[in-house]
């Protein structure tokens, strides 16, 4: 099952890149990840949409032929960093590439509330005209992580309640992306 991930920081330590790196090992068995560079994507600029850049193209294309898409992302400001929604802007022209995908939304946060507003944010986002991504239902799958700096070391999620808890979200992610 090809899985491309969008990781909504290119901050150098991210947690959420941390995150991503985290599951792409962990569930190599089960799902093959391939987390794409959005941080090299120049912003959105509409007068290109019909002949992007190669990088978006290739962005685009990654997205085309996955199976399902993984979205780990930071909140910035109660809501999601610019450098996700310019790469999710790029999605939503043109080639709809996000349009009937199967979509999984996970975030981490140093403080309390473990991205929640970004993710109700993200969700009303993911279902704009343009984008209409499948998302994995919220109802007990939803992955939100506080408190970071107690479940990290050496790079990696490595709390163990965390872990199992995520194992779960990622069965029923599989179950969803294998019902499409
Ligand atoms: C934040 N942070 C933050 N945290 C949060 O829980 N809610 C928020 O609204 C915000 N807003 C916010 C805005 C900006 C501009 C920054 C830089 C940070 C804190 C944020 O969760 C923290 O910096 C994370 O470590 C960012 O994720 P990465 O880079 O570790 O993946």
């Amino acid at each position: 099952m090809n899985i491309t991930a969008i990781a909504g920081s290119i901050r150098k330590d991210s947690y959420n890149m941390q995150l991503a790196k985290t599951m792409k090992e962990r569930y190599k068995g089960k799902l093959n990840i391939e987390i794409a560079d959005i941080g090299s994507l120049p912003f959105f600029a509409q007068d290109e949409e019909h002949n992007p850049p190669q990088i978006v193209q290739d962005f685009k294309e990654s997205i085309k032929h996955a199976d399902g898409v993984l979205i780990v992302t930071p909140e910035y400001n109660w809501s999601v960093p610019g450098v996700l929604k310019n790469a999710l802007d790029w999605t939503s022209r043109v080639d709809k590439v996000l349009i009937g995908k199967p979509v999984m939304v996970v975030g981490v946060t140093p403080g309390s509330a473990g991205t929640l507003r970004a993710q109700l944010h993200l969700r009303q986002i993911l279902s704009a005209p343009g984008i209409q991504a499948e998302l994995l239902a919220p109802g007990g799958n939803e992955v939100l992580i506080n408190f970071a700096g107690q479940k990290f070391a050496d790079g990696q999620l490595t709390d163990e309640d965390t872990l199992a808890f995520l194992d779960k979200r990622v069965d029923a992610f599989r179950d969803f992306v294998k019902s499409f």
